[in-house]
């Protein structure tokens, strides 16, 4: 397909509507004219220097960048190729004004003359533009704009895209540049009052509209206070604000900026349950045994702790947006680690700031004097990211259900750069709590407190290839509970194995890396795992853009997987393999007979099905090259190198007597894989077709043993 951004092609488009681009601007004119959409593959004919650009139009965020939002399509013009540092610039062929403004969507840096979009008449810049950022933690988001072009009418323009900026907010975002007669309305401040008289408040919301900051006021106070993608005509979902706090009261409800015609604040609608979502839970794409949460973004779990026979999932929340923004704590409620209850919201942002990562524990001796009745109280402890960065706690008494903050928050002041992410666990010798921080790049430390409420510095630990959401726990040996040692993790899952007194943590190897897939992050320990129970229960965000479009939800968690310690050819190793739960899943079991695979062949044609937990333990011949084919995505396993593979990853497996064994979990938008026996952790994240039900595994080149084969239908966690 040429590209469409072609000035001699004009693409000329009647119906021409996107939010914040017109709106509003009734009147019949004559059509606009695209100058460039980014949609193509390429730039087309527009020229190239330098390599902030890359060699084509961004799909939406890049590698290392916060989420991009507001642009249009799939593609637009992204700088931060290469991070803030690489430059260059991309200018179009001559085109000549047509129409009396030129309107675009623009993000990125602030940087006058260095991140900006320039007009060119001769050579010579009449019309220009930077971006709206210059101060660290701003959001990626582009936002319409435009320029009165009516006195250059006729002329013939280039448009230059420059990027020669480095270090923070060192790029810039573009797309849909558009020649219009329509004059963009400006925006202006809204409100509505109402008396609340339902349990939620539904919001209407368009993915990329431009974010609106909104607020719910009672008795004077702003009592809630978010970003929103607010509608203003057809919603693309809604997201509900749990109204139960203001029931029966009249709140106002206000917008900093809205169109004058936007039907946003009118749609605002009130109900008993959140507004219906059409087939919630049944979405083509929404996972059906990995947790999402009903609508909203998720990231890191939090607060990961089990009690009386629950276990507690808090996780990183975005109630109001699909893409990350607005840090809440969701909340959700599990008896099995597999079918999960969505509770209301646990943690709202506040004076100190959003509610970023942090962990959760049972205070089961009261130490910090919180307990109020006979349930023994729940302690969260987080980052507030507000400026600077602090730490506090919120406590429960009742299970989880309802939440307070401490009043004397923080508990722990600012102490270097965006230290966050508390992991707490009990050190049970000293009777005392242990905590452990983010510090800065690889940095991190351990703090102690009698109480949870005054935290002593007790070194440092550094995380080579490491940052942020760490992990400090003991663990056994093989199972045995007098032979143990202290795992120190950081957010990609790297690990060092060592010893603990209670004040020194000794690394005695490592860091070692727990996994190897596309769609891991931020994972967190449960807390308060009973000890008849004694297992090590770690959830991790499945981390991976792009996999959730159209749908009104965004992420999801990982697989609840046990971890063990043990001594192996290489030394101390973690090992990952499903938590025994999620067998309840099982259904209809395909059993293959032991067999020689050989070229050609494959056992598997005959099993179909959707969501699918194969397993198997081969013996490959020292040629052989194995495939599975999990409905499309395949897993090959090498025997040569013996290295398993699945799209761009690659991990060792080695045989183990001439064997392997194989675990994998198919559900939607993932597939996961254990090998020999959680030696091998290695999940992934994919847009599956889901038309393709098929399953086959084949041999090249050599043949192979099927010791033994298994695959199960397993069921949704959401019937
Ligand atoms: C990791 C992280 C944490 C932070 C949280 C904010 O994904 O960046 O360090 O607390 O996400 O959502």
């Amino acid at each position: 397909m040429p590209a469409r951004i072609n000035p001699a092609k004009k693409l000329i488009v009647t119906y021409w509507t996107i939010v914040g681009l017109g709106v509003g601007a009734a009147c019949a004119q004559r059509p606009d004219i695209v100058i460039a959409d980014f949609e193509a593959p390429t730039y087309g004919d527009w020229s190239l220097t330098g390599t902030a650009f890359g060699s084509g139009p961004a799909q939406g965020t890049l590698p290392n960048q916060m989420p991009v939002s507001g642009y249009r399509g799939r593609g637009l013009v992204n700088s931060y190729n290469g991070g803030d540092d690489s430059t260059g610039t991309l200018t179009s062929k001559p085109f000549r004004i047509e129409r009396k403004f030129i309107q675009f969507l623009i993000g990125g840096g602030g940087w006058e003359g260095k991140t900006c979009m320039n007009l060119l008449l001769d050579g010579r810049a009449v019309r220009t533009v930077t971006g709206p950022n210059t101060q660290p933690g701003s959001t990626e988001q582009l936002t319409a704009q435009q320029w009165d072009t009516s006195e250059l009418l006729n002329q013939s323009v280039t448009l230059q895209i420059v990027d020669q900026a480095t270090g923070t907010w060192g790029h810039i975002t573009i797309d849909q540049i558009v020649q219009t007669d329509r004059k963009l309305s400006a925006p202006v401040p809204r409100e509505t009052t109402l008396r609340v008289r339902k349990d939620y408040l539904n919001l209407p919301v368009k993915d990329g509209a431009p974010k609106r900051r909104m607020s719910v006021w009672l008795d004077g106070k702003a009592r809630r206070e978010f970003d929103i993608e607010l509608a203003d005509d057809k919603p693309d979902w809604w997201a509900f604000l749990d109204a139960t706090p203001f029931k029966g009261k009249t709140v106002t409800l206000k917008v900093d900026k809205l169109p004058e015609d936007s039907l946003a604040l009118s749609a605002i609608e009130q109900s008993d349950e959140p507004k219906a979502q059409k087939d919630l839970y049944q979405e083509p794409l929404r996972p059906q045994f990995h947790f999402t949460s009903r609508c909203g973004w998720l990231n890191d779990p939090n607060g990961l702790v089990f009690y009386q026979g629950e276990y507690h999932l808090f996780y990183q929340h975005n109630p109001y947006g699909w893409n990350w923004g607005n840090m809440h704590w969701g909340h959700a409620v599990s008896r099995d680690l597999v079918h999960w209850k969505e509770l209301p919201i646990a943690l709202y942002p506040d004076e100190h700031g959003t509610m970023f990562s942090g962990s959760a524990v049972v205070d089961w001796d009261n130490t910090a004097g919180f307990q109020s009745g006979k349930e023994k109280p729940l302690v969260a402890m987080f980052t507030a990211a507000g400026r600077p960065f602090t730490q506090g706690l919120a406590f429960s008494n009742d299970r989880g259900r309802t939440w307070t903050k401490y009043e004397k928050n923080p508990v722990l002041d600012h102490i270097a750069a965006e230290n966050r992410d508390p992991k707490v666990v009990w050190y049970a010798p000293e009777k005392k709590w242990v905590m452990a921080l983010y510090l800065d790049k690889n940095d991190y430390a351990p703090f102690s407190s009698p109480n949870l409420q005054q935290w002593k510095k007790l070194g440092a630990v550094t995380l080579a290839g490491d940052g942020e959401c760490p992990d400090f726990f003991e663990i056994p040996v093989d199972g045995d509970p007098k032979a143990t040692r202290w795992i120190f993790y950081g957010a990609n899952g790297k690990y060092l194995v060592g010893a603990f007194d209670g004040t020194k943590f000794a690394s005695e190897s490592g860091p070692h890396s727990l996994q190897h897939g596309n769609a891991w992050y931020a994972s967190q320990t449960y807390s308060d795992i009973p000890a008849a129970d004694g297992r090590r229960i770690l959830v991790p965000w499945g981390r991976k853009t792009d996999l959730f479009r159209g749908m009104p939800f965004n992420q999801m968690m990982g697989l609840p997987v046990e971890l063990t310690l043990h001594r192996t050819e290489a030394g101390l190793r973690l090992l990952a393999n499903p938590v025994r739960e999620l067998a309840s899943l099982r259904g209809r079991r395909h059993l293959i007979k032991p067999q020689p695979l050989k070229p050609g062949e494959n056992p598997l044609a005959a099993v179909k099905g959707e969501l699918l937990e194969v397993l198997a333990e081969l013996t490959p011949d020292a040629a052989a090259e194995i495939s599975f084919n999990l409905r499309g995505t395949v897993v090959t396993y090498d025997s040569k190198k013996q290295t398993l593979s699945c799209q761009d990853k690659t991990a060792a497996l080695p045989q183990e007597h001439g064997k392997i064994r194989l675990r994998m979990l198919v559900d939607r938008t993932s597939v996961d894989i254990f090998g020999n026996d959680g030696r091998l952790y290695l999940p992934m994240g994919m847009v599956m077709a889901s038309a393709n039900r098929s399953l086959g595994v084949s041999a090249k080149e050599g043949e192979t043993q099927i010791n033994s084969m298994e695959v199960f239908e397993l069921k949704s966690a959401w019937k």
